[in-house]
């Protein structure tokens, strides 16, 4: 099959605007007679709140002041259920949790005002360990996959390798914070813009809060710099609170974080902790597995349900195991909540089952390559949730190319001659292979029943209306790229309307790696009904331009349409978890320095299959991005609780990798032209790139160490010197 623009590196649509500073972030819109809200935040991680007292000093009858008891609606942001306050009214359950709104025309004075409020408050116990949590038995939700009986197996292995690992919190770190902007007619509706991953769960959080319908509610997301999950659910609680400030005011209110409090007050990364025991016959035969995933929630529920299933149905990593058990559960603690962020839960897990593997190997005394060898899944295998892979796969031969580029066996060899001879520092390298479901879990698509729209445009060209962000990822370029190669016209026809809740369809969320694989396969459906309609044109240009003379316009809608051979049993948990995997493999290089004990990655190289490459520039890109974002998870980012919330919440002291600390990366595409549900043979990208780096450079790390494994990341010197000291 020849294509006229898949496969091809397309410049990105919405580049030049970008790189001429015409984009139009929310901090640029403009409305006249704005005001800037600021949120007054707890400091306590559990208390009652007796009183809010809003002190002398500040003209208090200029501003708009909102408080529980403003709210005309529901008090809750509806997400998977209505848990979290918008505004906490009696009880304050984490650090900086949102209590009364501020606004003023003044954005200085608002912000000086916010010093002037006092939140009165009873204290009682935080609890702030996932350990305490659980003893309390304070479990938002928890799951089981189990397939055979571990527990038998024990006794006929002949080694037994138990660890447990841990994984700290991690902030998204986008370069724009979070930002909206509301007005609205009081009593009657509410528009708000801003940036964010999900216009319809704004909207869907929105319409309770106000006690409105969903159609009078418009949510319009506006350029976006970057959210990596961090505007996933997030946006809901400030796009609420820019709205409520507006509704009170009858004006409209522009609300944008600083830097620092983005970083104290949002979402991020649920820290870890995963016990894994396996047993494996002297050859490296795995023959079972037994896994315990525990994640800090925070204190409200948000998305940590779904993040805890990705998590659990991630956790067997790419091996064939006929009695494996992983139980998962995810706890309430008094810390900021945890939310969204690119990997979802799959990070975590990958980080712990392939670190076990490499150090199982180690325990075996056989290579981390020829374990893996010994235990690959292949086409036709089980997973523990009885999903049957029906594509074809080949981790051998990946992993076997990720070896040969990255000189793996040579280098482990020199590597370990090297550090015999006691120099300022030490080498190691180390691999991960590893996959990523693409689209929602289980029955989630079908419950979502995505719809996109196009229409013919009078240049001959179509507009798709999807509710799909570009968030820097290249969302609009790879759907413009599927719409044209499916209607056979140049790329440039191809106009993607910006996503507003009124003027296009709910194709769902922009997350979960699911817009070019399940959206994608929306717009090659919609492209190819229209040309049915134009009745197979060899000119779709000259053909819709006549249709629109003759009959005004053409627009169509498709919807999400289940494939047949997709079972998902929630009750469970078994059955086909994912439509579509993308696999991988990555090599780490490492040094350590014997005296600071700082590591850093010196090169990195990933194999991928994400079926066909609609993109390679962008895909290669998305690949980069996040084994840079993985280097940081692996070596650098430390977020350090305060009382549950994060301390350290600036750029100068939450310590992410810049290019100074980035090595060549060397990515190389796989493609096997399958069946899989995506367009063109698709699957998703955005998030698979982050689940491998941390276990392919601890792993490395461990190597340089010479065999000892440090469980917990970051891997930061101090923990890398004890391992050191205790040589
Ligand atoms: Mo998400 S972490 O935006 O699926």
């Amino acid at each position: 099959m020849t294509f006229q623009t898949i496969g091809k590196s397309l410049r990105r649509k919405e580049g030049f605007l970008k790189v001429t500073g015409h984009s139009v972030y929310a901090d640029d819109l403009r409305l006249e007679n704005c005001l800037y809200g600021k949120t007054i935040r707890s400091t306590v991680p559990h208390a009652k709140i007796k009183e809010i007292r809003f002190k002398d000093g500040i003209p208090w009858d200029e501003f708009t002041i909102v408080l529980p008891s403003d709210i005309p609606g529901l008090n809750a942001v509806t997400l998977i259920d209505a848990e979290q306050p918008f505004l906490a009214e009696r009880e304050i359950r984490h650090v900086a949790e949102p209590v009364a709104l501020i606004a003023h025309r003044d954005k200085h004075l608002v912000e000086k005002a916010r010093h002037f409020v006092h939140v009165d408050v009873e204290e009682l116990p935080a609890v702030l360990t996932m350990e305490e949590a659980l003893e309390r038995n304070n479990v938002f939700k928890s799951y089981l996959v189990q397939n055979g009986d571990p527990s038998e197996k024990w006794n006929e292995a002949d080694v037994i390798v138990e660890e447990t690992y841990r994984t700290g919190a991690q902030e998204h770190l986008y370069i724009e914070p979070q930002a909206m902007i509301a007005n609205t007619i009081p009593g009657e509706s509410v528009t708000v813009w801003g940036s964010m991953q999900c216009p319809y769960y704004v909207q869907k959080a929105l319409a309770p809060l106000f006690d409105l319908s969903h159609e009078n509610v418009r949510v319009v997301q506006t350029e976006t710099g970057g959210g990596f999950g961090g505007k996933e659910e997030y946006p809901n609680m400030i796009a609420g609170h820019a709205a409520l400030l507006s509704w009170k005011a009858g004006r409209p209110v522009k609300m944008i974080y600083d830097r620092r409090e983005d970083m104290w007050a949002t979402t991020k990364r649920h820290p870890s902790k995963i016990r894994v025991k396996a047993a494996f016959k002297r050859d490296g035969t795995l023959v079972a597995l037994d896994i315990d995933i525990l994640l800090d929630g925070g204190a409200y529920p948000t998305l940590s349900a779904v993040v805890l299933s990705r998590a659990t149905l991630h956790a067997w990593g790419p091996y064939k195991c006929g009695h494996t058990r992983v139980r998962s559960r995810v706890v309430m603690t008094n810390s900021v909540p945890y939310g969204a962020f690119r990997g979802f839960g799959a990070p975590q897990a990958i980080f712990a089952i392939e670190m076990h593997m490499n150090r199982a190997a180690l325990e075996l005394g056989i290579d981390p390559v020829e374990i893996r060898r010994k235990n690959f899944l292949h086409q036709g295998d089980q997973m523990p949730t009885g999903q049957v892979i029906r594509e074809k796969i080949d981790l051998e031969m990946m992993m076997d190319r990720a070896l040969e580029l990255s000189g793996y066996h040579r280098k482990r060899a020199d590597f370990e001659q090297f550090n015999a001879q006691s120099r300022p520092h030490r080498k190691g390298i180390g691999l991960s292979v590893f996959f990523h479901g693409s689209g929602f879990t289980g029955s989630g698509e079908l419950r979502l029943a995505s719809e996109l729209s196009m229409a013919l445009t009078g240049q001959g060209g179509v507009e798709v209306f999807a509710a799909n962000v570009e968030y820097g990822q290249g969302t609009n370029t790879v759907l413009t790229q599927i719409a044209a190669e499916a209607c056979r016209i140049d790329p440039d026809l191809v106009m993607i309307h910006q996503p507003d809740t009124s003027a296009v369809p709910n194709s769902g969320p922009t997350v979960a790696s699911r817009t070019t694989m399940v959206v994608g396969k929306l717009v090659e459906r919609a492209a190819l009904e229209l040309r049915k309609r134009l009745k197979e044109p060899t000119d779709f240009e000259a053909s819709a331009r006549q249709y629109l003379a003759e009959h005004g316009e053409l627009r169509i809608t498709v919807q999400y349409e289940p494939s047949s051979d997709l079972h998902w049993d929630d009750e469970k948990y078994r059955g086909e978890a994912y439509a579509g995997y993308a696999w991988s493999c990555d090599v780490a290089e490492v040094e350590v320095d014997a005296v600071e004990y700082m590591a850093r990655v010196t090169n990195f190289v990933s194999v991928v299959e994400c079926g066909r490459v609609i993109n390679p520039l962008l895909a290669a890109g998305q690949i980069e991005g996040g084994i840079a974002q993985g280097i940081g998870f692996a070596l650098y980012e430390n977020v350090v609780l305060e009382q549950g919330a994060m301390k350290n919440n600036q750029f100068t002291n939450y310590i992410i990798p810049t290019t100074a600390d980035t090595p060549d990366i060397h990515v190389n595409f796989v493609e096997f032209p399958h069946s899989n549900p995506g367009p063109y043979q698709a699957k998703g990208i955005g998030e698979m790139p982050i689940d491998g780096p941390a276990p392919a450079i601890g792993s490395a790390v461990a190597h340089a160490l010479g065999g000892r494994f440090i469980n917990e990341l970051p891997l930061l010197p101090e923990r890398i010197m004890d391992v050191v000291e205790s040589l």
